[in-house]
């Protein structure tokens, strides 16, 4: 087989950017481990940036995130027992952000590229990146045991933190930067109403709490947990229980319990890896970094990543210019490391470290109270949550 752009993994960057290239006439092949059923089964984030809002129009697959999607032009801090308002819209000039979630993002993608009759490979098996440091850079695969190969000039990573296109890098050509928080995050999804229109992210001294959403009628909630916990300790009825305990007290009762449809646990961490280009090979989305999810980054900055790469690869076949390329991995760890430094700083100010002593405690609170007391770090907040400018 023989293509433009071979793309490594079919999550929101590898669909992203295969839309996105073949709008614009550039040859490409998705190579995804998984199956189709696998990869929609996911759940993930939901808060979309207009960027990336933007960009799922320009690859044509926006129409149904615009229906179902909820605009949302603040959230609630929760802390002292009270809720206190972000208003984004009020604070960065009228922007706001689209709650909707990554699955249907995923799913909308695929059924695009299903309908373009793009080539996608699904259970393809030992997927490999080779000679990317070369201009005739190749993919092999296997399918039903027998090898495959496609030749290629240009191989994106998108294959996520545990994708192999990261892991082909050599090690000299490749520094990597991590910070492992002591705690996890549990997440469940009911189907009952949310507790409030809008997400309430909760600082509280048993642990950060967030109420988000899918719809109306699709609640998304989690709770801070000591990294050690196992899923099957936490039944529907304890997760609520200690959910509302972490709660403003008229919060705490307006919440509708019901069953759990998914429950799952996610390590907190941040992790950057430099440079995004390797010759002919460039990664993009998770396979370059991971962002503790408390500022709804991760599938935000896969859109950022392939904005740039995208723009990289249409200008390199359109305008014969490799600027672009050449500029990715400048311009888009540039974003990453912003959006990096805020997550961190949302998740420093919301969660409870275990070695928090009481002086920890009280620069927490002050940092609460300073943003609302103040334009300037309410507008630091609302213009890094709804996205710095691509
Ligand atoms: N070969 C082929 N495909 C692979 C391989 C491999 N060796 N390893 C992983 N993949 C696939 C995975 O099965 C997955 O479908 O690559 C895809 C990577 O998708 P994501 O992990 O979703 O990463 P990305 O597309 O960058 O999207 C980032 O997804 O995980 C969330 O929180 C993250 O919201 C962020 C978003
Ligand atoms: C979610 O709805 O899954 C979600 C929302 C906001 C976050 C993280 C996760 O910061």
């Amino acid at each position: 087989m023989r293509t433009q752009v071979a793309i490594i993994g079919s999550g929101p960057a590898g669909l992203l950017l295969g839309q996105l290239l073949t709008n614009a006439g550039i040859d490409n092949v998705i190579l995804e481990r998984a199956s189709r059923e696998h990869v929609l089964s996911r759940i993930r984030a939901g808060v979309l940036e207009e960027g990336t809002a933007s960009m799922l129009d320009e690859a044509d697959a926006g129409s149904r995130m615009r229906r179902e999607g909820l605009p949302h032009e603040g959230f609630d801090l929760a802390f002292d027992g009270r809720r206190h308002r972000v208003d984004l819209h009020g604070h960065t000039g009228g922007k706001r952000v689209l709650v909707y979630g990554q699955t249907e993002v995923t799913k909308d993608l695929m059924d695009k590229r299903a309908a373009t009759g793009a080539r996608a490979v699904y259970e393809a098996a030992d997927v490999l990146p080779q000679d990317f440091a070369t201009g005739r850079p190749y993919v092999t695969y296997k399918v039903d045991g027998r090898t495959h190969r496609v030749d290629c000039e240009f191989i994106a990573g998108c294959d996520g933190y545990h994708g192999i296109s990261r892991k082909s890098v050599p090690d000299d050509a490749i520094e990597t930067f991590e910070c492992t928080y002591p705690f996890g995050w549990l997440g469940i999804i009911a189907d009952v109403p949310p507790v409030n229109e809008e997400l309430i992210y909760a600082n509280h001294p048993r642990g950060f709490a967030l109420c988000s959403m899918r719809s109306p009628t699709r609640s998304r909630y989690y709770v801070q947990v000591p990294v050690e916990e196992k899923v099957e300790d936490w039944s529907d009825a304890r997760f609520w229980d200690e959910l509302r305990r972490r709660l403003p007290a008229a919060t705490a009762e307006a919440v509708t319990t019901g069953p759990s449809i998914e429950k799952s646990l996610a390590a907190i961490r941040a992790f950057v890896a430099e440079p995004l280009r390797f010759g002919r090979l460039f990664l993009a989305g998770d396979a370059g970094h991971i962002v503790p999810p408390t500022g709804a980054k991760g599938l935000n900055l896969a859109a950022s990543d392939v904005h740039y790469l995208f723009e990289g690869l249409r200008d390199y076949y359109i305008d014969k210019s490799s600027a672009g390329l050449d500029a990715y991995s400048a311009k888009a760890l540039d974003r990453v490391w912003k959006a990096v430094r805020f997550s961190r700083w949302m998740t420093s100010t919301l969660h409870r470290f275990p070695d928090q002593d009481a002086f920890g405690q009280k620069i927490q609170h002050a940092e609460l109270d300073y943003l609302f007391q103040s334009r300037a770090a309410l507008t630091m907040l609302a213009e890094n949550y709804v996205g710095l400018p691509y």
